[in-house]
């Protein structure tokens, strides 16, 4: 007798449905082990994440420290976007001062310098006798620093390292920038690192009162935005100036405990955030008025409070980003110079750096928030206006056009006379939409480019003409 076992499974199948159970069991299994495998992979997520992480710091031998933290900006300096400043000056170095700014206010990266007012771009920057700037130093251990001026990024920068031992150091970077699209803003982010096992003492000096005789103070209060921790200075001034028609300023700052202590193996971050609010020139006889006078204290310091607020709801690294990609869209337009290795001859980096701080110290409001739309068109129409500028020979046979500024009132005179040189020959239009335009200006008359109905002329002197030069982004 044959069994067709077959037809018998087949049967006790249709019958008791078998087959179709363990099926259905085998992608119940196959599905809950999907889920198992996707709820162990959140889980181990959250705890990455919840769970405090050490995070090691290498240690690097003093020698080698700055070195090190270089590294990263080395290409940057090789393309000439940066300048390095060792303490003390290297050999193939130039000195240039470490300043930054946004066309209404200025400052450098240094302990003698206060932060400048711009109240109109054809006067000379206005001192307030202030700095907000944190100066970080130890008494204890032996420090180098290096200077670094990020052009194309609108920042300095200031890194030191401390020796801690033969082979152990700890770094710090400090950045400083005036906020390209925020003009009251001042910025300085301070990093401390610390991969050493002993704990790192390190003073923190802000200078805060006012080195100047002719500014009288109007009024000081602490103020506190959103934790009640951290507090905030705030000072209301009057300053006389050159013509005689006083300014009120208000100024808030962080106020920074005058030391920190770094735990081994750790980093630590600060912020600290200025604000400062100006009035334009007024008239002597009308400060008089009590009236008159409150009623600007107030309203400064009303704007002063509100923009700090906004700025302190803002991560420092968007307020960052932020400044960097406006610098970036400024710098579409550049120049580019083949390097000359002749003793005498200019190159990129000197280019680059005047370019720079004559950008540092002309507004641009085209990149501003609190600008309307219809004024942001018309100042962006201007930009297209470029017959008649530029008029004349190159300027780069012009020497005090590229003169290294020793401080911030010399990088006010370097501006006001390249705004004064563009302006005399034919470029006052173009240069009214603000960085973006005079940046243009000074570009054709590097090249002593010139536009006339449709076709373009230059007046170039042909011994300059032995230099690989290019023009990028010209309108
Ligand atoms: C002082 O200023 C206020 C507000 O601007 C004005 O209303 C008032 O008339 C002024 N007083 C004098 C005496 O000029
Ligand atoms: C700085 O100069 C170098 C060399 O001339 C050039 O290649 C570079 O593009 C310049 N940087 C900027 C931001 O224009
Ligand atoms: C200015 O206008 C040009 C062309 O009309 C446009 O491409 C550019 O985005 C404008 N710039 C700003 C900042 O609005």
């Amino acid at each position: 007798m044959t069994v067709n076992l077959r037809s018998l499974f087949k049967d006790i199948d249709r019958r008791y449905g078998i087959t179709y159970t363990y099926r259905r069991l085998k992608r119940r299994t196959r599905r809950s082990f999907l889920c198992l495998i996707i709820i162990t992979i959140i889980i181990f997520y959250l705890f990455v994440k919840w769970t405090p992480h050490e995070v090691t710091y290498k240690n690097i031998n003093y020698d080698r420290c700055l070195q090190n933290r270089l590294e990263q900006f080395s290409r940057d300096q090789e393309e000439m976007n940066t300048i390095f400043n060792h303490d003390p000056i290297q050999y193939g170095e130039i000195v240039s001062l470490p300043f930054t700014g946004n066309g209404y206010l200025g400052l450098s990266l240094s302990s003698q310098s206060h932060i400048q007012l711009l109240t109109d771009i054809r006067s000379q920057f206005i001192s307030t006798g202030y700095s907000p700037i944190v100066h970080i130093s130890s008494d204890t251990w032996e420090a180098s620093s290096v200077t670094l001026l990020q052009m194309k990024q609108g920042l300095v920068k200031r890194i030191q390292c401390y020796k801690l031992s033969q082979e152990r150091s700890a770094h710090v970077t400090q950045s400083l920038y005036v906020h390209r699209q925020r003009p009251s803003l001042i910025v300085q982010d301070i990093e401390i690192t610390n991969p050493s096992e002993h704990a790192l003492d390190l003073g923190l000096l802000q200078k805060r009162e006012i080195s100047k005789t002719d500014v009288q103070q109007l009024d000081e209060q602490d103020v506190r935005f959103d934790s009640p921790t951290n507090i905030y200075q705030m000072t209301t001034n009057q300053i006389s100036t050159r013509q005689n028609n006083p300014i009120i300023y208000v100024i808030i700052t962080n106020k920074v405990l005058s030391n920190t202590n770094v735990k081994p193996g750790s980093l630590e971050k600060q912020t600290i955030l200025t604000v400062v609010k100006f009035s334009s020139p007024l008239s002597k006889a009308s400060i008089a008025n009590e009236t008159y006078l409150n009623e600007w204290k107030v309203k400064l310091q009303k704007q002063a409070k509100d923009d700090m607020a906004n700025a302190l709801s803002t991560s420092s690294v968007r307020l960052l980003k932020e400044h960097v990609n406006t610098w970036s869209s400024i710098w579409q337009s550049g120049f580019r110079m083949s390097r000359s290795l002749a003793p005498s001859a200019m190159n990129g980096d000197v280019i680059n750096r005047t370019l720079y701080y004559v950008l540092c110290s002309t507004p641009s409001p085209i990149y501003e928030f609190n600008i309307d739309e219809s004024k942001r068109n018309e100042l962006n129409q201007s930009l297209f206006q470029m017959e008649q500028c530029y008029e004349s020979h190159s300027t780069l046979i012009g020497e005090k056009l590229w003169i290294s500024p020793g401080d911030d009132l010399a990088v006010s005179q370097l501006a006001n006379l390249w705004r004064s040189t563009l302006s005399r020959k034919g470029c006052f239009t173009l240069m009214r939409s603000g960085a973006d335009g005079v940046l243009q200006s000074m570009l054709l008359s590097i090249g002593g480019i010139r536009f006339r109905t449709h076709h373009l002329e230059m007046y170039l002197d042909p011994k300059e003409l032995h230099r690989d030069m290019f023009f990028r982004s010209i309108n």
